[in-house]
């Protein structure tokens, strides 16, 4: 027989916390990389891309956060990638020049600091329509599922060309799906029994590609002096979409924010910053200033991303006198889905399991500025 390893359980174990650590990555190092992948010919692969990998990333499997891959892709301009799919989902933004993504048969026009996103097992391929250099950040759930061997990918597919609605094929009401699977109420306790056909005829959500333009968000963020005092803008928006419904996603796994603040906004007065289990990746559109994360100081400017917030650990931002606007990305409502998230806004407040309970009320940002 086998050794079989029996180990002390998570209940019986010390609470303790292992979050990978803050991790700063300086514009520099991007234009570096940008500029050498940009560099030579175009790898077999079809893709001038580079993982950017933390350095507790040590299985092999590139990743920024435990749950996120994050990489930076390059196109010249004329260049075209293969087209792939996979199991994953991908959230995107420009970060120099533009060109067009293609998912399926919809194709965006990309311009610097949009943000779009690619479904689960939809063929998608890029195009630099431009005459510069393109280069583009991607978030994708890739580590997570390569962590726990679910990852599935095909590549060289070919460029899925327009098809007719065709009537399915299939009738309308076959003996075995969802609408037709038995269910049992138990009597004791109120608990249902539920048939295969619930299991596997899961109703879809249509999700499908979307594109936020920049020149259309950032009239609702305060950029310029006064621009606080406008009702219309916030500090920060989601941006979200339908298909996650109420885990707030702009992909099931990840949402975007897009947050500024106007020179001159007063900084954080405080010391203290809020906690939340998910994960929290900071790409710096304009502005400089510092994060407190975990008590350490990071110092960032325009161009630099940064693990701003890795699971459960205090941080606060403090932004200098120039104002800041910042591209956050966040694997929220994946842990909403997980029942996983917990949110505490500041030490004196609770900690909430968003989505379990009751969530926050009366705050429109982390903290109020100057508060
Ligand atoms: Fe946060």
């Amino acid at each position: 027989m086998n050794m079989i390893t029996f180990g002390t359980p998570s209940a019986a174990a010390p609470v303790e916390r292992d979050a990978w650590s803050a991790y700063l990555v300086p514009k520099e190092a991007i234009d570096a990389e940008i500029t050498r992948l940009a560099a030579g010919d175009m790898p077999a692969s079809g893709y001038r891309a580079s993982s950017i990998v933390h350095p507790r990333a040590t299985d092999g499997i590139p990743s920024f956060t435990p749950v996120t891959e994050v990489t930076i892709t390059v196109l010249k301009p004329g260049e075209r990638t293969p087209v792939r799919r996979g199991n994953y989902s991908l959230l995107e933004t420009s970060i120099l020049g533009g060109g067009r993504a293609s998912v399926a048969t919809t194709h965006f026009p990309i311009r610097e600091s949009d943000v779009w996103t690619v479904p689960s097992m939809k063929p998608y391929y890029y195009e630099n329509t431009s005459d510069q250099l393109w280069a583009w950040l991607t978030y994708s759930n890739a580590a997570f599922l390569r962590r726990i061997g679910a990852y599935w990918a095909e590549e060289n597919l070919p460029i899925p060309e327009p098809k007719p609605d065709v009537a399915d094929a299939l009738p309308a009401e076959r003996p075995y799906t969802r609408k037709t699977g038995p269910i049992h109420r138990l009597p004791s306790t109120g608990t249902e029994l539920r048939g295969y056909e619930h299991l596997t005829d899961i109703e879809p959500v249509p999700n499908p590609p979307l594109h936020w333009q920049w020149e259309d968000i950032a009239p609702y963020l305060p950029i310029n002096p006064g621009h606080n005092d406008d009702p219309n803008k916030r500090g920060i928006w989601l941006l979200y979409n339908p298909a996650t419904e109420r885990r707030q996603g702009t992909t099931p796994v990840h949402f975007a924010t897009y947050a500024g603040a106007s020179p001159g906004t007063p900084p954080y007065a405080g010391t203290r910053g809020h906690f939340h289990t998910s994960a929290s990746i900071n790409y710096h559109r304009t502005g400089h200033g510092y994060s407190i994360v975990d008590g350490q100081r990071v110092d960032w400017k325009a161009g630099d991303l940064l693990l701003s917030a890795p699971s459960w650990l205090e941080h606060a931002h403090y932004v200098g006198k120039d104002g800041w606007t910042v591209l956050t990305v966040q694997d929220h409502p994946m842990q909403i889905a997980l029942g996983s998230l917990l949110w505490q806004e500041s030490p004196d407040q609770p900690i909430l399991s968003l989505g379990n309970e009751e969530g926050q009320k009366g705050f429109v940002f982390p903290r109020e500025a100057g508060k």
